[in-house]
């Protein structure tokens, strides 16, 4: 009956917060990162599950209009899906639909994460929707310009409608069946908007991180991770904050003076070529920004290389080495560890690189569609980096059909992510009243399933 908007301390995953620029290209990196990371564990979790389960999850493709809007255009495209139907107590069952958002979907949609931890309680189908243009799910003539003016969250809905219809057909899904939406960040705006537009098939959406408002210049951003910098609840101080600004400013002193000092400060954060030029200054600069803007946006989830507690135990020169240590020191530190687990063996910053990889057609097949959501962001959404994303979402309940929760101490859509032993109290709650919510819900699809046959 509602959509349920979860959003946390920490900014949303929509990243390409940048206009032309590259730096929250690491940021991305940074979530594919952890998206695959947490992705391999699951289909390890899949094999483990006993006899059965290695057939699981299951993999399809729907045919779906290029164009639904225009009658006269019959083109179509494959869209990809995954199926989980180890819970489901079959056709009167809750459907858990997870929709993709700006990147490709693997087999662990389904089989990890918050849906299907939930799925067992109510023997619930859990099913996961590719978005069109995206992993792949990409229609005939590539990322062409001429194609992606196919590419929106209009059409994205749309292709929520029609995959409706069509796994009810292949799956036997009675027409009582509650369908819930899931999605997390761009995503979770998709499944809030799906149960807003179409409440007579979406019976209630959870949707996580949701920035569901557009805004050209994003410059909120920092201010999040400047508070999350600040936060004692999750290792932040305000000297961590202080820190981070004593390192940029070491950093940009350095860029000024030229010379040997820019030399060293290139072979110091290990960037990838010379500083000279301007506009690939403004991108290191940018790439650092999205670094600390990264350790806050995934603060402890899974495959993180930093967490907050971390990084503001490297600028503030933690490990006993106190006196030797600066903040530009554990700057530079953090540059490593992240460069490391990103396997990078430079931080790149070249302006004219970034935009001949947003100029190829070629799609990427698994991750982040960079050139795609770029072009959504510029036709669609903006958010570009002046730059977390809670500020965008809606915080604060709409009506008693549309609650709302923030996670205090959680980061981006991390209330999606599969439960572990080290999870926060405030994340666990969190979790709990999202069960409790669904629970409610499910209950009231329950009583107007009973009334209907009667
Ligand atoms: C609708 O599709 C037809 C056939 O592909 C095409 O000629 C026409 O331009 C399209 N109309 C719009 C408004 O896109
Ligand atoms: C589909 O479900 C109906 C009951 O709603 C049942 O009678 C029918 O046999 C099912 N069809 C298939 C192919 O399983
Ligand atoms: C302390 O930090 C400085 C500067 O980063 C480094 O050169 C030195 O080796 C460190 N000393 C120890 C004992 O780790």
């Amino acid at each position: 009956m509602a959509v349920w908007l979860a959003q946390w301390l920490g900014p949303l995953l929509l990243v390409s917060l940048w206009g032309l620029s590259a730096p929250a290209s690491l940021l991305r990196r940074l979530g594919e990162h952890i998206q695959q990371f947490q992705e391999s564990s699951a289909q390890g979790l899949g094999l483990s599950l006993g006899p059965g389960a290695a057939a699981l999850p299951k993999v399809g493709w729907l045919e779906q209009l290029l164009d639904p809007f225009n009658v006269s255009d019959r083109r179509s495209f494959l869209q990809r899906y995954w199926v989980n139907d180890q819970h489901w107590v079959g056709q009167d069952g809750p459907i858990f639909l997870l929709l993709g958002g700006e990147g490709s979907l693997g087999p662990g949609s389904v089989m990890r994460g918050h849906p299907a931890a939930l799925a067992p309680a109510w023997g619930a189908l859990v099913i996961s929707l590719e978005h069109r243009f995206y992993g792949l799910s990409i229609p005939a003539g590539g990322l062409e310009m001429a194609q992606l003016r196919f590419l929106s969250s209009r059409l994205a809905l749309a292709d929520v409608v029609s995959a409706h219809l069509a796994l009810s057909r292949l799956f036997n899904i009675s027409s009582s069946s509650p369908w819930i939406c899931f999605g997390g960040s761009y995503a979770g705006s998709l499944a809030a908007w799906a149960r807003l537009k179409f409440p007579h098939l979406i019976f209630a959406s959870v949707a996580s991180s949701a920035p569901v408002r557009a805004v050209l210049d994003f410059s909120e951003y920092n201010d999040v991770v400047s508070r999350s910098l600040m936060s004692t609840a999750i290792g932040g101080s305000l000297e961590c904050r202080a820190a981070v600004s004593v390192a940029f400013a070491e950093v940009e002193r350095r860029l000024r003076s030229g010379g040997a000092a820019q030399a060293a400060l290139q072979t110091e954060l290990s960037a990838c070529g010379p500083l000279g030029r301007a506009e690939n200054q403004a991108e290191l600069l940018g790439a650092l920004q999205a670094l600390v803007g990264g350790v806050v946006q995934y603060d402890g989830q899974t495959g993180a290389p930093l967490s907050v507690r971390q990084l503001c135990g490297l600028l503030l020169g933690g490990g006993g080495n106190r006196s030797h240590s600066t903040p530009y020191c554990g700057l530079r530190r953090a540059v490593q560890i992240v460069l490391h687990s990103l396997g990078q063996k430079c931080l790149s910053f070249s302006r004219a690189e970034t935009v001949a990889q947003l100029r190829s057609t070629e799609p990427q097949l698994s991750g982040v569609g960079d050139r795609q959501w770029l072009y959504q962001t510029c036709t669609e959404f903006g958010f570009w980096d002046t730059d977390p994303w809670h500020v965008l979402s809606v915080t604060q309940a709409l009506g008693s059909s549309e609650s709302t929760l923030l996670i205090r101490t959680g980061s981006h859509c991390l209330d999606m992510a599969p439960e572990r032993p080290s999870d926060s109290p405030s994340l666990r709650l969190g979790r709990q009243n999202i069960f409790q919510q669904l629970q409610t819900w499910l209950k009231l699809a329950k009583e107007s399933q009973i009334k209907g046959e009667v």
